[in-house]
C-alpha cells in the first residue's frame, strides 16, 4: 500500500483530500497540528502526524522515517490576522518542508496554491482567461506568498512537484461562501459593487479527485489551473443558491466605493496592535477583480478531468449538508 501524507487534513479541503485518498486504496496520514480539530477525520483507516512546519529538525526526523511515497502539502492560511502571516504559513512552512525532503523525495509533491497566485484575467477584455504562459500578477498578499512558494518548487529540479491552483472551492464544511448562503436563508440578498464579475469556481469533492488523480499521475514539473469550466456572475451564484434554498430575499447592493472607505478606516485604525482586520484593501481588490476565467485545457488533456457536479449540484448537496449540520 503506497503512503500519502496530506497536510491541512483538518481543514474544509483536506479533510476531502483525506476522504478521496482512502477511497484510492492509499495508505494515509493526515498531517495535522496538535490543536487540530479531527471531527471530519473520523475514518478508522486515517493515520495521525503531527507536524510543525517551523521545527526543520523535526520534519526532517519525520520525512526521513516515514518515506512517504506521495505529499499533498494542502495546509495554508486563506484569511490571516497578520500579513506576515501569509508569508510564514504560506511560503516559509512549505519550504521548510521541501528542504526535510532532502534525500527522501516523494514519487510526487502536490502544492495547493490558488488562482490568486496568477491574480485576475483582464477586467477590461472579459474574453481574456488565464493561462500558464502569462506573467503572474498576483495582487494581495496571499496571492504572493502561493506565487513564491510556485517559484521556489521550480528552481526545485529532483522535486517531482506538481501545482494546483483552484479557482474558489465550495461544498460542505466550507465556511466563507456559506456566509453568503446563510444570508440568503436569513432573507438577505447582499452584493457588492454593481459590475458583473466572471467568477470560478469547483466543488471541493471534484477537486479532490483531480488531485489525487495529479498525484497519481506520471505528469511532473506542471502546474494546473482546476474550476469546472464554467464562469458565474456573482447574481447567477445567488439566483442557484435562491432556487435551492427556496425563501423571498431582499436584494440590495452596497457600493464598492463605500466598501473600500471602510476598509481603509478599518486598516488604519487596526494598525496599533499589529492586526489586519477582517474586512481589509486586500480583499477590496479581489471584490474590483472582474474576471477569474482561467484555462481547463492542460488539465483536460493530461488528466481527463470532467467535473462531475454542475454549480447547482454542489450548491444543492452543499446546502442540504448545513441544514443537516445545523448551520442554517
Ligand atoms: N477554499 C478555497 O476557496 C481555496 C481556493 C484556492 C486554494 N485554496 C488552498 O487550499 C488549501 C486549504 O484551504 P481551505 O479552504 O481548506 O482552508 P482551511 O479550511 O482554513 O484549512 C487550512 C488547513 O491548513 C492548516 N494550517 C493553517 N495554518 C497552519 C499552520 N500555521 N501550521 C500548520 N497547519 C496550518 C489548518 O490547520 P488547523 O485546522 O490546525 O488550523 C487546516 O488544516 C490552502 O492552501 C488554500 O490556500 C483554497
Amino acid at each position: 500500500m503506497k503512503k500519502i501524507l496530506v497536510t491541512g487534513a483538518s481543514g474544509f479541503v483536506g479533510s476531502f483530500l483525506v476522504e478521496e485518498c482512502l477511497r484510492r486504496n492509499l495508505q494515509v496520514y493526515a498531517g495535522v497540528r496538535k490543536t487540530s480539530s479531527r471531527k471530519y477525520l473520523q475514518d478508522e483507516r486515517t493515520r495521525f502526524l503531527e507536524m510543525d512546519f517551523s521545527d526543520k529538525n523535526l520534519l526532517k526526523e519525520q520525512m526521513q522515517r516515514e518515506r512517504f511515497d506521495y505529499i499533498i502539502h494542502n495546509a495554508g492560511v486563506v484569511s490571516a490576522p497578520k500579513l506576515e502571516d501569509y508569508w510564514r504559513v504560506n511560503f516559509e512552512y512549505p519550504k521548510n518542508l521541501t528542504e526535510a525532503l532532502a534525500g527522501c523525495a516523494p514519487a510526487k509533491f502536490t502544492f495547493i496554491s490558488s488562482l490568486a497566485a496568477y491574480g485576475p484575467a483582464s477586467s477590461e477584455d472579459l474574453t481574456d482567461f488565464l493561462k500558464e504562459e502569462d506573467t503572474p500578477k498576483p495582487i494581495n498578499t496571499y496571492g504572493k506568498s502561493k506565487l513564491a512558494t510556485e517559484q521556489h518548487l521550480a528552481g526545485l529540479q529532483d522535486l517531482p512537484y506538481i501545482i494546483i491552483r483552484p479557482a474558489g472551492v465550495y461544498g460542505p464544511r466550507e465556511q466563507e461562501i456559506f456566509t453568503f448562503f446563510k444570508l440568503l436563508d436569513r432573507h438577505m440578498e447582499g452584493y457588492i459593487g454593481f459590475r458583473r464579475q466572471h467568477l470560478t469556481f469547483i466543488y471541493v469533492k471534484d477537486l479532490a479527485r483531480v488531485v489525487v488523480d495529479a498525484t497519481l499521475s506520471q505528469h511532473t514539473h506542471k502546474a494546473y489551473f482546476v474550476s469546472d469550466g464554467q464562469y458565474y456572475s456573482q447574481w447567477d451564484l445567488g439566483k442557484v443558491a435562491k432556487d435551492i434554498i427556496k425563501k423571498p430575499t431582499l436584494r440590495f447592493h452596497v457600493p464598492l466605493t463605500l466598501v473600500r472607505a471602510v476598509a481603509w478606516l478599518m486598516e488604519r485604525m487596526g494598525k496599533g496592535d499589529g492586526k489586519y482586520p477582517a474586512l481589509n484593501l486586500e480583499k477590496v481588490r479581489i471584490l474590483e477583480s472582474l474576471n477569474w476565467k482561467c484555462d481547463l485545457q492542460p488539465l483536460k488533456e493530461d488528466m481527463n478531468f470532467k467535473p462531475e457536479y454542475t454549480l447547482e449540484q454542489g450548491i444543492a448537496e452543499a446546502i442540504q449538508w448545513y441544514k443537516k449540520e445545523g448551520w442554517m
